[in-house]
């Protein structure tokens, strides 16, 4: 019966040596240790054996279907990181190549927002991000909007079936960011913003918006309208008249809304500006208390002025662009011309 084993061990590992392919194995594995096996034979023939018997060769039987079935699992496996290495030869890729160069192009809003991104820095502002979906919180009442109040007619919302809704706009980082710093701060916030609006050539249901907070002691309208003069000419390239107007916004007291002279024709008047030579950009003012004290903030020693505006009704007056909707229309003659 030794002989036999040790026989059926040889051949084994001549037919497991000489496979390839994976199928082979496994007809190998069947070969002697299927139904009809060469060692299910042996087995088979135990029946007859001495109890003593049965058990010497039990043990040897045993060992001998435990090294096929090792034998048979390493193979595989074998055969499996020869297949790897094959392909990751096939599919090597040189990653110090030069790249192509690039296919395509700046999203003019893109653009804009990384101008304003490095003109504010260039002035000490701090970039913060914040979630587009929101908490009611962050976007109303820590602003001094509660529930029944009728700014929120203004700001149709995307309310989400979690209860949470998709920021109306970026003035909610504006409590995110006073929760986290101390005073004296400044900071801006970039980003998306949505509402539940119907579309015409300036309203989109989701554009940009920009949000500024500055706090610290002896903040005044003075150096609100500094600030915004100054980003505005340099966006423009040019010295670019403001004024402010008296506004409405829960979260500032004095608000306003800044306008600037129409760059399309110089003040004269036109289509763009509906005649006005004005074109009204965002709203702003000094902080509200209530608001200064929802981020934890000593009113008593600290104030503040905030802005926020869209980004979309800029790069429309800086490029010419007469249809808010172009922007996320997808269209490649649009996008290509920038
Ligand atoms: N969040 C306002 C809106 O989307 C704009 C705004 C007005 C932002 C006044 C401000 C502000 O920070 O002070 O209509």
């Amino acid at each position: 019966m030794k002989e036999k084993l040790e026989q059926l061990k040889k051949e084994f590992d001549k037919a497991i040596g000489n496979s390839v392919k994976k199928e082979d194995i496994e007809q190998i594995r069947v070969a002697f240790l299927g139904k009809k096996g060469a060692l299910t034979s042996i087995m088979k023939e135990m029946r007859d054996f001495s109890l003593e018997k049965k058990k010497e060769v039990g043990q040897m039987v045993n060992a001998m279907k435990s090294y096929i079935e090792e034998s048979v699992f390493e193979y595989h496996k074998n055969i499996d990181e020869k297949e790897i290495a094959t392909r990751l030869n096939k599919e090597w890729v040189d990653i110090s190549w030069p790249a192509y160069p690039a296919q395509g192009t700046v999203h003019p809003v893109s653009t804009v927002r990384k101008e304003l991104e490095d003109l504010f820095t260039s002035m000490g502002f701090e970039i913060l991000d914040g979630p587009e979906m929101e908490n009611e919180y962050n976007n109303f009442m820590a602003l001094n909007i509660p529930e029944d109040h009728p700014a929120r007619d203004t700001q149709d919302t995307f309310w989400l079936k979690n209860g949470m809704l998709l920021r109306t706009h970026t003035s909610p980082v504006q409590i995110r960011g006073m929760e986290k710093r101390k005073p004296p701060f400044k900071f801006i916030a970039p980003g998306k913003t949505y509402r539940n609006e119907a579309t015409d050539a300036s309203h989109e249901h989701t554009f940009h918006q920009i949000e500024g907070m500055v706090v610290d002691r002896d903040i005044s309208v003075a150096n609100l309208i500094y600030t915004l003069k100054a980003i505005i000419s340099n966006i423009f390239g040019r010295e670019v008249e403001v004024r402010l107007r008296p506004s409405y916004f829960p979260f500032v007291e004095p608000g306003f809304e800044l306008d600037f002279r129409c760059q399309i024709c110089s003040g004269k008047g036109c289509s763009v500006c509906k005649q006005s030579g004005w074109i009204e950009y965002l709203g702003c003012g000094m902080i509200h208390p209530n608001v200064l004290k929802n981020g934890g903030i000593d009113t008593d020693e600290f104030q503040g002025f905030a802005f926020g505006g869209g980004i979309e009704r800029l790069v429309m007056m800086k490029y010419g662009i007469d249809d808010i909707r172009h922007f996320h229309s997808g269209d490649l003659r649009f996008l290509k011309q920038f």
